[in-house]
């Protein structure tokens, strides 16, 4: 007479994910979508929201129009455009709306800024007009301090030429 019990179901082997990783085998993390820091997500209401990123910009192309160095640097006759992607950038970035990257896609600054001869001259000729931008709001010394410390690094990570 044959046994009527059944085959024990085969045992799965150990799971060898189970097991912790020593860190260098870690799996190597994906790159990620544009990934928005947390701190940004209410800086943008904070600060006062649309109107006060219109006036970051206004003030910052105010000065880049009369600028000797970086006037001849903007393709365009007309420096609304570049002005509407730079406020869109910026509103994005900090919590408002992404209506950045549904028109241009992810920012790839470092790489969009790459047609342009950004010099260590450059950078501080931009810093220099985004200082006096950042003054005219008024913020208090926690938002100032935030927003300013986020430009001067990312106009320094934007210099590709001695
Ligand atoms: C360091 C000195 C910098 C110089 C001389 C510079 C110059 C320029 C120029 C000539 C353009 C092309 C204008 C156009 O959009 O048609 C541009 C585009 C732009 N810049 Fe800069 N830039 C600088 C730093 C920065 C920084 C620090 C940021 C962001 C915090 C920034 C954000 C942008 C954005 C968002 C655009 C438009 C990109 C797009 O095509 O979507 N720039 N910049």
């Amino acid at each position: 007479m044959t046994d009527p019990t059944p085959e024990p179901a085969p045992q799965a082997p150990p799971s060898a994910v189970s097991l912790p990783l020593s860190p260098a085998r870690q799996p190597t993390p994906q790159p990620q979508a544009f990934t928005q820091p947390q701190y940004t997500e209410n800086f943008y209401e904070a600060v006062g929201g649309h109107p006060t990123f219109v006036q970051l910009v206004d003030v910052f192309y105010a000065g880049v129009a009369d600028d000797p160095l970086m006037r001849p640097m903007y393709p365009e006759e007309d420096l609304g455009p570049a002005k509407e992607r730079l406020l869109l950038f910026l509103e994005q970035y900090w919590g408002g709306p992404k209506t950045y990257g549904e028109q241009r896609g992810h920012p790839r600054l470092r790489m969009r800024h790459m047609p342009f001869i950004v010099t260590p001259a450059a950078r501080d000729a931009w810093l220099r007009h985004m200082r006096a931008a950042v003054d005219s709001l008024n913020l208090s010394p926690l938002h100032e301090g935030t927003l300013w410390d986020y430009l001067e690094r990312a106009a320094h990570s934007m210099v590709n030429s001695a």
